[in-house]
Order: C-alpha cells, then sequence, then structure tokens
C-alpha cells in the first residue's frame, strides 16, 4: 500500500470503529494529515477530555495515552506505537518524589505533564510548557517544588519572581543537548533568521533566542510573524510542518540533535495496525491511580 492509500484505510477504518486519533505536533506530516485533533501536550489534554468518541488512538508518547485514559476512564485508550515513551518522564518515579516531598512538607509538587501516571497521583498541579508560568503564578503557593525538568523550571521561576521555586535534576535529554556554539553556528548560517526555542532547552540557550515557547507557541509565532526566516529550537519536525504551512518563509532547525527517536517511533503502519487490533496497546489503569492521578490534571485545567 503506498501512503495515500494508506491514510484512506485509516480514515475508513477509524470511522468504522468509532476511534478519536490524537497526534502531537512532534509526529510525521502523514500522521497529522489524519488525525482529528493536533497539537501540543496541553491542547491534546484539553481535546481529549471533549471526544466523544469510544475509542481514542493515541500517536505521541506514553505518558499522553495515561492522560487521555485519566481524562476519559470510560474510552478505550490506544498508544499507537507500544515502545514510543518519553525520557524525561521515566526520570522520576514515586517513590523518589515521596521521599523528596518529606524534605520539602510545606511545597506545592508542580508536575510536568511529562511524568508517569503513577508519580502524578503524588503531585498537586500539572502543566505543559505552555500553560506552566500562568498556572504558577495562579497558585495560592508560594514555595514550589517543580519537576521533573529544571530547565523549563528555572525558566518558569525567573517568569515567577514572586514564587520560591526548588528545582531536581531532570529534563529532556533531547532538548538539553542543543549548545550556545549550536546557536552561534545556525545563527552565522542564517544572520536573518529569528531563534525560536522551546523552554526545554538549556538557560544559556534560551537566553540567545528571540522567542521562548511551547510547541503550539513557536507555530503560532512563526505565523503570525512578519519576517520572513526562523531557526527552530525544538524537535525538527516542527520545522518541516512550519515548511508545509507557510511555503512563503524559510524554517531551519537549530540542530540535527533535536530529533527525539520516541516521537519518531510511530509510522503510519502501526496507526493502520492499531486499528486492525493487530498492534498498539491498549492502556490500563487501575481506578485508584485515575483517580488520583486525575486531580492534579483537573487542576492544569482549572487553573490554565
Ligand atoms: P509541548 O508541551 O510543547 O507539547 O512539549 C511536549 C514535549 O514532549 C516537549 O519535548
Ligand atoms: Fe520526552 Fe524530550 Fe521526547 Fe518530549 S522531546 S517526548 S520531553 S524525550
Amino acid at each position: 500500500m503506498n501512503i495515500n492509500e494508506m491514510q484512506k484505510k485509516i480514515l475508513e477504518l477509524k470511522k468504522e470503529k468509532d476511534v478519536c486519533i490524537l497526534a502531537h505536533s512532534y509526529q510525521a506530516h502523514e500522521i497529522l494529515e489524519i488525525a482529528d485533533f493536533t497539537g501540543d501536550s496541553y491542547k491534546l489534554s484539553v481535546d481529549a477530555s471533549k471526544v466523544q468518541n469510544k475509542n481514542i488512538l493515541m500517536c505521541g508518547v506514553r505518558f499522553m495515552a495515561e492522560t487521555c485514559k485519566i481524562l476519559s476512564p470510560e474510552k478505550t485508550v490506544y498508544l499507537a506505537q507500544p515502545i514510543a515513551g518519553c525520557e524525561m518522564a521515566d526520570q522520576m518515579g514515586k517513590e523518589y518524589i515521596s521521599e523528596v516531598k518529606k524534605e520539602y512538607p510545606d511545597y506545592a509538587v508542580v508536575a510536568y505533564i511529562n511524568t508517569t501516571a503513577d508519580l502524578k497521583t503524588i503531585c498537586d498541579v500539572c502543566v505543559t510548557s505552555s500553560s506552566a508560568v500562568k498556572i504558577v503564578n495562579n497558585m495560592d503557593n508560594k514555595n514550589i517544588l517543580f519537576i521533573p525538568d529544571c530547565n523549563l523550571g528555572s525558566y518558569v521561576a525567573k517568569q515567577c519572581p514572586d514564587k520560591n521555586i526548588k528545582l531536581l535534576k531532570g529534563g529532556c535529554p533531547v532538548h538539553a543537548c542543543v549548545t550556545t556554539e549550536d546557536v552561534k553556528k545556525a545563527k552565522e548560517m542564517h544572520p536573518n533568521a529569528e531563534i525560536l526555542v522551546h523552554p526545554e532547552c538549556t538557560a544559556e540557550v534560551v537566553a540567545m533566542a528571540d522567542y521562548i515557547g511551547s510547541t503550539s507557541g513557536i507555530m503560532d509565532y512563526a505565523k503570525a510573524s512578519d519576517k520572513k526566516e526562523f531557526i527552530i529550537g525544538t524537535e525538527i519536525s516542527i520545522a518541516e510542518h512550519l515548511q508545509y504551512e507557510c511555503p512563503d518563509k524559510n524554517f531551519y532547525p537549530l540542530s540535527l540533535k533535536l530529533l527525539c527517536s520516541n516521537m519518531k517511533s510511530t509510522t503510519l503502519v502501526d496507526v493502520l495496525n492499531c486499528l486492525e487490533g493487530k498492534g498498539g496497546e491498549e492502556i490500563i489503569l487501575d481506578d485508584q491511580t485515575i483517580n488520583d492521578a486525575k486531580k492534579c490534571i483537573d487542576e492544569m485545567i482549572r487553573l490554565g
């Protein structure tokens, strides 16, 4: 089957089987084309809470599929590619954070949504990169333990000077590997381009950016801008998607190291196999985990 035939088959099957397909913006172009909803982690969480279909198929990584299940426990939720994890989400477990919490009893635990469902059960509120500053500002608590991403956390701390934010040593290895040298080189090659960077990059890289924002923040900024050239400091697929959407502008990845192999592990074949009952993984979470983890996701939607 060629790509078009495969996409046609997927569209037929998802209608027949009452499946809603959600795809994170880091997915390949041909997957975004067959999705019902696309966007960053925050948008997908909100979209997932409104889905009417009986089944949800997540093209993204595991914590995103778990978030869908937590928000819609009555639905059957599938992760298209079972090996698609998130290195950051796997860095900190419930036991470790329970111990850290004992040292900071009067701190509210703010968890980046890139965490496991199990860890979310002991956190107070979730945030995404696009909603973190707003949510932290809207919280009553002054003392905040921000986990797991210290780069996003230090960015939030700068934007929320009234808060006392404690960080741990976690983060996204994909975004964190970009260096100031990479930025200088990209700027030399494209001197007229604006630099748009995700806050999961290091503070030194973020300091060199013209714009700092989440996946959709970067996309919206580039689309609305009068400028013609942009260096994109997040997963390389975003430069490609923007090139499709804005053919009159030029987009350059900040570094070819910005490739998330987990996000890229889902293919159209995986989506088709999952719809045909030959692949994917149904997300199963026990009721207690769903109830406990849901509190901090509901809090995210309320404060965001
Ligand atoms: P967004 O919150 O921008 O969607 O980012 C998700 C992610 O995994 C970034 O690495
Ligand atoms: Fe996780 Fe980083 Fe990949 Fe995002 S880019 S899914 S944070 S490993």
